[in-house]
């Protein structure tokens, strides 16, 4: 089973509770969900107007003809 989610984020949600500050991960790539662990520095040169694609193994695909079914 597989799915594609569409994330725009390139950087993590901070959030402090009280004395302390969690880095939420917005961008999808984090091995350490819902934490950011810093994979979204793989996104810092994404053109604007493309969709790209994450393989485990790091590797980014361009995804070309993104087309919503309903
Ligand atoms: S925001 Fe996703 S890894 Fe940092």
């Amino acid at each position: 089973m597989a799915r594609l989610v569409k994330k725009e984020f390139n950087g993590p949600l901070d959030i402090k509770i009280g004395t302390k500050s969690i880095r939420i991960c917005m961008c999808g790539l984090s091995a350490n969900q819902p934490y950011c662990d810093n994979s979204h520095k793989k996104t810092v040169d994404e053109e604007d107007n493309k969709i790209y694609a994450y393989e485990k193994e790091g590797e980014r695909i361009e995804v070309k003809n993104w087309e919503v079914m309903i």
